[in-house]
């Protein structure tokens, strides 16, 4: 039995969050588990009513569950930052979810930006840093609003931060790399930094990963790219990496350019891991006011986050057939992942998802 908190969110995330819980009983019912939902308001609506995002009795609230499915955050009449900063970064960092794991990966049928390249070709994980770096909030202004402003915002690493998140990311390769999968010889893990100018954050980083890749992980092969470099070659030749570990601020940027490879926002999906405690699970995608409501927007990316969240709880066999049943939805029934362009409804698509894991 698993307690799991959703947050539904704001826009389209309600729709798309139906259609993940939806598929969820459906694994539930095959695999012989049980889930118990609990729902909370928290998100634009609920910030305009009460000026309210993540009151600090929520977090206490959340850190009780197993698992938090979150649909989308994000309002028109709510100023840009409020919300981000006020519940999807609060509960990262309060919750020190300090993985973010992004998984670039084109199934069968899905269109790719990407020119002659296939489901074999796009096939890694990006393991993002998810609680320091620029992200910290470190930093602020003098002589704000004279000619002579300076702002300042640094990107700030430990090595304690440093480490946790190697040893998630090597044990990560480890268990699910591409040789650990078969589809490759070797398990690599890539390091993407900047060590020719951040020469003090990413010396840190590349120290601790080399240290403990000898030491620990010699199974493990190890490459490390420039971000600059990663960008280009995860356009060129995706098929290279395998998993790549890389800070909050490269890793934000550069798993929206896997995202856009492996289909877009209608796909790809995410995981805030604290592997201690309690990780929160969305959608990439955001809240997509403009079709709200409407029954057309793709609920694969939320119902691919719920299946990172039955795999993170354990859950490997019932994970595995929703991927597989989405893939089977994206092979043989999509004519697009487009919102109102897929060929049937939000909830239809979710229908075809929940029969395929209940086979
Ligand atoms: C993401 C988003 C967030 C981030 C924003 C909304 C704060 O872009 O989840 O990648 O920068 O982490
Ligand atoms: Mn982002």
């Amino acid at each position: 039995m698993y307690k799991i908190a959703v947050i539904p969110g704001d826009g389209t995330g309600p729709e798309v969050t139906a259609e993940a819980v939806k598929v969820m009983q459906a694994a539930a019912g095959k695999f012989g588990f049980k889930a118990e939902l609990t729902e909370f308001d928290f998100g634009g609506e609920r910030y305009k009513r009460t000026g309210e995002t993540l009151p600090d009795s929520a977090i206490e609230e959340l850190r009780k569950f197993d698992a938090i499915l979150l649909g989308a955050i994000g309002h028109p009449d709510v100023k840009p930052g409020i919300l981000e900063k006020g519940i999807l970064l609060k509960a990262r960092f309060e919750l020190d979810q300090y993985i973010n794991l992004r998984p670039v990966r084109l199934y069968p049928g899905v269109e790719t930006p990407l020119k002659n390249k296939g489901p074999a070709d796009i096939d890694y994980v990006v393991v993002r840093e998810n609680t320091g770096d620029l992200y910290t909030g470190a930093g602020g202004f003098s002589m704000k609003g004279t000619e002579h402003e300076v702002a300042v915002q640094s990107a700030v690493y430990t090595r304690f931060q440093v480490d946790r998140c190697l040893k998630y990311a090597f044990e990560y390769a480890r268990r699910y790399g591409k040789k650990a999968r078969g589809r490759g010889k070797e398990n690599t893990l890539a390091l993407c930094g900047k060590t020719n100018v951040l020469t003090y954050v990413y010396d840190l980083w590349e120290r601790a990963f080399h240290e403990m890749g000898q030491k620990q992980y010699p199974d493990i092969k190890r490459e490390y790219y420039h971000v600059d470099a990663t960008c280009m070659w995860m356009v060129k030749n995706p098929e290279w990496f395998d998993v790549i570990v890389t800070g909050n601020m490269f890793g934000d940027i550069i798993t929206d350019l896997g995202a856009i490879t492996q289909g877009g926002m209608g796909i790809a999906a995410g995981g805030n891991i604290n592997p201690e405690g309690v990780s929160m699970f969305e959608p990439i995608g955001g809240s997509a006011p403009k079709y709200t409501g409407q029954g057309v927007i793709n609920p694969l990316a939320a119902i691919c986050a719920m299946q990172m969240m039955l795999s993170t709880l354990g859950q490997e066999k019932a994970a595995d057939a929703v991927e597989k049943a989405v893939m089977f939805v994206t092979a043989n029934k999509l004519k697009s992942l487009a919102a109102g362009k897929m060929g049937y409804s939000t909830s239809e698509v979710g229908d075809l998802v929940a029969e395929k894991v209940a086979e």
